[in-house]
């Protein structure tokens, strides 16, 4: 089994994804001695903006290619790879703004790749991924939760189960920390997403 563990908050050591990345990921191990982990710190180290270079490599013959659209194309080639090896995601998505922190999103404009990852049929486009799972921990500083006020300005997890069941990862789980910026609320927020994911362990074990 394959794990492949991403962060994109910026917030380092006071991270409530981060955190709650590591738990699962810990509690998984425990779990499960033998699970290789694959990590990718997409805050450490962002990948670079999409760029001319990239979009005509992709209608180009490999022989005819230039160096830029080479080494535009090879940017995203251990990001696929670590992807395409995986099993299962674990991917820490704050909210950012109402949607994911642009250093997710440059990672998604990497590996969403027509003939790689999804293809073109005559019935529409189709995701090539298939028989993965995903956890997305999302957190956030308000409530955006079903049923609440703001619901539909959440373009964070909608996005990225919208983003991740078009290239075929469509067995997603949200483990929520919701709220973590209102007064009182950041321990009983985090508190909740860590018994979620010891259920979710104990589930799967
Ligand atoms: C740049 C930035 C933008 C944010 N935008 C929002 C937002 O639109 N809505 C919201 O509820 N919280 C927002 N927050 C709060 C974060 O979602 C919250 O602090 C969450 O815990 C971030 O995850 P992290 O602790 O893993 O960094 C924002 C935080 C930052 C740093």
């Amino acid at each position: 089994m394959k794990l492949l563990h991403i962060d994109s908050s910026i917030s380092g050591g006071n991270s409530v994804s981060r955190q709650l990345t590591q738990a699962i990921v810990t509690q998984w191990r425990q779990a499960e001695p033998a699970l290789e982990v694959s990590y990718r710190d997409l805050a450490a180290d962002a990948p670079a903006h999409l760029s001319a270079a990239v979009l005509s490599a992709g209608g180009t013959p490999p022989q005819e290619r230039s160096a830029e659209q080479h080494a535009e194309l090879a940017r995203g080639e251990p990001l696929l790879a670590e992807l395409l090896a995986a099993d299962v995601l674990v991917i820490g998505a704050p909210m950012y703004n109402f949607s994911i922190p642009s250093q997710l999103k440059a990672w998604l404009d990497r590996v969403m790749v027509a003939g790689r990852t999804f293809k073109y049929t005559e019935n529409g486009p189709v995701g090539l991924v298939n028989g993965k799972q995903a956890i997305i921990v999302s957190t956030r500083g308000s409530v955006y939760a079903a049923g609440s006020p703001a619901q539909l300005m959440d373009h964070q997890e909608s996005y990225l189960k919208t983003a991740l069941g078009f290239i075929g990862i469509t067995d997603i789980t949200v483990v929520r920390a919701e709220g973590v910026s209102m007064k009182g609320k950041r321990a009983q927020a985090i508190g909740a997403a860590q018994a979620q994911i010891r259920r979710l362990l104990r589930a799967a074990a």
